[in-house]
């Protein structure tokens, strides 16, 4: 069989349940090893900045079914800068919690076992009151940490895209901590991460249609690149998917 029949082959037992796998398997869970942190910490001395909390965001008053009529994958933006509360609401549809404990989390979209095994990177490019930068989402503080302001940033961004960050005000990188999932799950993870990145996407499309912004998710990005441009390990941690927002222009 070529190489390339095998790969196609994996992929295709990607996609089955496996769940007689699970019955066989000894978790961390049930081992008693202790939970892993549910979200990564600031760098230490960083700037954090606090986002427009629920209770106060205005935007996103759209009918449910004008956002999914209106859904489209938009590769072109305007010029103008999305708001703090813009930026505050997408966060929030995407990673929000709404309760949380010592293990887990229940947020505004679903996940096996509520793992919630992704971290959320922003780079932003346009945001009025935030300067231009590489920062993270902190969804149980529901804060930004500033990871990096360095020059050359954008372009490193487009060319880990593949050239596709276009004129994007910002840009979403979701990245995966597998081991948050395998903890509960240790067979079957990477399927249900590839699956939960789903709904968190589908969010941020229907999220920006809400407020006359738009999306398109990248799953066709540099690995290695992108890995670097957040400074993961690209094991541990790794970039699963990405998608730039802007400003909808008409088309
Ligand atoms: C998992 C996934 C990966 C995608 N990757 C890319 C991509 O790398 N580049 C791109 O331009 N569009 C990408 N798209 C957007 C699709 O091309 C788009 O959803 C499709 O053409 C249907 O168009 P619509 O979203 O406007 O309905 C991706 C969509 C999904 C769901």
């Amino acid at each position: 069989m070529s190489n390339d029949n095998e790969i196609i082959a994996a992929g295709r037992d990607f996609l089955r349940s496996h769940w007689d796998r699970m019955e066989k398997a000894v978790s961390d869970q049930s081992k008693g090893v202790p939970a892993p942190q549910q979200q990564k910490p600031c760098p230490a001395g960083g700037r954090v900045v606090d986002l427009v909390p629920r209770e106060r965001m205005s935007v996103g008053r759209m009918p449910l079914i004008d956002a999914v009529t209106g859904r489209r994958s938009r590769r072109k933006y305007a010029e103008q800068p999305l708001s703090m509360e813009d930026i505050s609401f997408l966060l929030w549809v995407t990673q929000g919690v709404r309760e949380h404990g010592e293990i887990r989390s229940f947020r505004t979209v679903p996940s096996g076992g509520s793992r919630h095994g992704f971290e959320t990177y922003l780079y932003t490019q346009r945001v009025d009151g935030l300067e231009e930068g590489l920062y993270r989402y902190q969804p149980l503080d529901h804060r930004l940490c500033l990871l990096r302001s360095d020059a050359g940033m954008r372009e490193a961004l487009k060319a880990a895209l593949n050239g596709q960050g276009w004129n994007s005000a910002a840009v979403f990188v979701w990245t995966a901590v597998p081991y948050r999932t395998e903890w509960r799950y240790p067979v079957v993870a990477g399927k249900i991460i590839a699956l939960d990145a789903g709904h968190v996407c589908q969010n941020l499309y229907l999220a920006c249609e809400s407020i006359g912004c738009g999306t398109c998710a990248i799953g066709a990005y540099d690995q290695e690149k992108l890995d670097a441009f957040l400074g993961v390990d690209g094991e541990e941690e790794l970039a699963v998917y990405a998608a730039p927002v802007g400003r909808a222009v008409p088309e």
